[in-house]
């Protein structure tokens, strides 16, 4: 049996500002159910274990009146898959996977039982008899230390790397022309250990400890499938996904998610941030491609950097992140504004202007990182910055002509920031409400191996 982790009391059935019961719009995923009761999850939920039935309806059971972020709850079950217009969640744990099994059938049912552990674990329950049930000479079938902790608008979101299209699994004709093998940027200073990975699942929630419990516990459902190959752990997140979100900052102190794709900007996020079957592959309609790049931020010097400089690099005031040619945070910014000197006041070589889109084409991008820190080198320097997530319809168009321009003239790249760790995912599309989990049911992908 399933169990839930608190005793949370079942709550009102009315969300404010909540999903509809059974999401199909293009950003169902975008609002939280916030407050789901996990008994009224578990009503459902909590009927079905192993290889039974687990479906969009149990979830849709018990929608609650928020009281907090943390007990917030987002359907894993949706066109799109979670985690990707979801209002961005404070904590990530991020892990890349290297498959260690040559056969195409275990790596189904490897999917099979990360598309049910998800699905549970987003309602804030516990896996199988959970930490302190089943058999007493077994191990338990949860690692235990999210029991008694709500759900914390966790999302968990699949992708598939490279590798998957390699030769093992005869799904090469299958492998989309946007999933390309990224290309060292000038400036990349990429360190093996957080290069790649053929599958990933990002971990986003408002608590560290349910995020990370999602990873560990996943992870351990894929012993002798999939092992982790790297992963990240993100605090503070660097965007905002929609617009009830305050802007937040990045490690180098500035605003960062102003100029952001957001959720509610649907016909743009139709454009840049979902696959369509036309772009190619019909397995990846609804999905997104996931850019992640691990990027240290040599914070001593940027430190030691005139507040004059840093604003002239971004192009934006650290107070306000307002553009620098005038107006407030929104205001869009203007490249054409002149100082008295004559020179443009947003420097072209500022990260807001070679990132903008009126400088690729028009190209945009849903961003979604997280500010990290990873202790200190040898030097004593921390080993800090930002962990880059980005989600697009097409990194070729979007993502690589921008890294590129910042590559090669963004001051603030170029003497700041190292990238550390990079590698690109599909991400397919969700599973529709109503899916049918279980040892012999639907999962997150399951249209590639059709
Ligand atoms: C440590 C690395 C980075 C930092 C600290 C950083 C910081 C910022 C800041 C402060 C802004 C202005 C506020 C905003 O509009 O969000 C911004 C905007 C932006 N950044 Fe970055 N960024 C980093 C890396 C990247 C990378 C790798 C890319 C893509 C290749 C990128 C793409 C963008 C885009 C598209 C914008 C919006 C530009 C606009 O439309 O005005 N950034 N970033």
């Amino acid at each position: 049996m399933t169990q839930d982790r608190t005793d949370a009391p079942a709550a009102s059935t009315e969300a404010s500002g909540g999903a509809p019961a059974s999401p199909a719009s293009s950003q169902d995923d975008a609002q939280a159910r916030p407050g789901l009761s996990r008994r009224a999850a578990l009503g459902t939920a909590g009927a079905v274990a192993g290889a039974a039935a687990l479906t969009a309806g149990g979830f849709a059971a018990g929608r609650a009146t928020a009281s907090s972020l943390q007990t917030s709850a987002y359907d894993f079950f949706g066109s799109h898959q979670s985690g990707i217009v979801t209002p961005q969640q404070d904590r990530l744990h991020f892990a890349a996977f290297d498959i260690t099994t040559d056969s195409r059938a275990r790596v189904i049912s490897l999917l099979r039982r990360w598309s049910e552990a998800a699905a549970r674990l987003m309602t804030g329950s516990e896996l199988g008899s959970g930490a302190a049930g089943g058999a007493y000479a077994a191990p338990p079938d949860d690692t235990g230390e999210a029991l008694g902790l709500p759900a914390s608008g966790l999302t968990i979101t699949f992708g598939f790397g490279p590798g998957l299209f390699d030769e093992r699994f005869g799904l090469a004709s299958k492998r989309p022309e946007q999933l390309i093998d990224l290309p060292k940027f000038s400036g990349d200073t990429l360190d093996d250990q957080f290069v790649g990975g053929d599958l990933c699942i990002q971990a986003c929630a408002d608590d560290p400890q349910v995020a990370v419990h999602a990873i560990r516990n996943l992870s351990r459902l894929a012993f002798g499938d999939a092992a982790i190959r790297w992963a990240q752990l993100g605090f503070g997140r660097t965007s905002s996904t929609t617009r009830a979100q305050d802007t937040p900052r990045n490690f180098m102190g500035f605003k960062d998610g102003t100029a952001n794709l957001r959720a509610e900007d649907t016909d743009l996020v139709d454009r840049w941030v979902w696959a369509d079957a036309a772009d190619g592959q019909p397995w990846m309609a609804g999905g997104s491609y996931l850019v992640a790049r691990r990027i240290r931020i040599l914070a001593e010097i940027w430190d030691r950097t005139s507040l004059q400089q840093q604003e002239q690099d971004v192009g934006r005031t650290k107070g306000s992140g307002a553009p620098l040619s005038g107006g407030s945070e929104f205001t869009e910014p203007d490249f054409t504004v002149t100082g008295r000197d004559g020179e443009p006041l947003i420097r072209p070589t500022s990260h807001v202007a070679l990132a903008h889109p009126s400088a690729n084409g028009g190209a945009m991008m849903l961003r979604r990182g997280y500010n990290f820190t990873d202790g200190a080198d040898a030097l004593g320097r921390l080993d800090a910055g930002l962990f880059f997530l980005a989600y697009v319809r097409d990194p070729r168009e979007q993502f690589v002509p921008v890294q590129n321009a910042l590559s090669s003239s963004d001051v603030m790249t170029i003497e700041y920031l190292r990238t550390t760790g990079s590698a690109l995912f599909a991400v397919p599309p969700g599973l529709p409400a109503g899916s049918v989990l279980g040892s012999e049911g639907a999962y997150v992908g399951q249209e590639l191996f059709t």
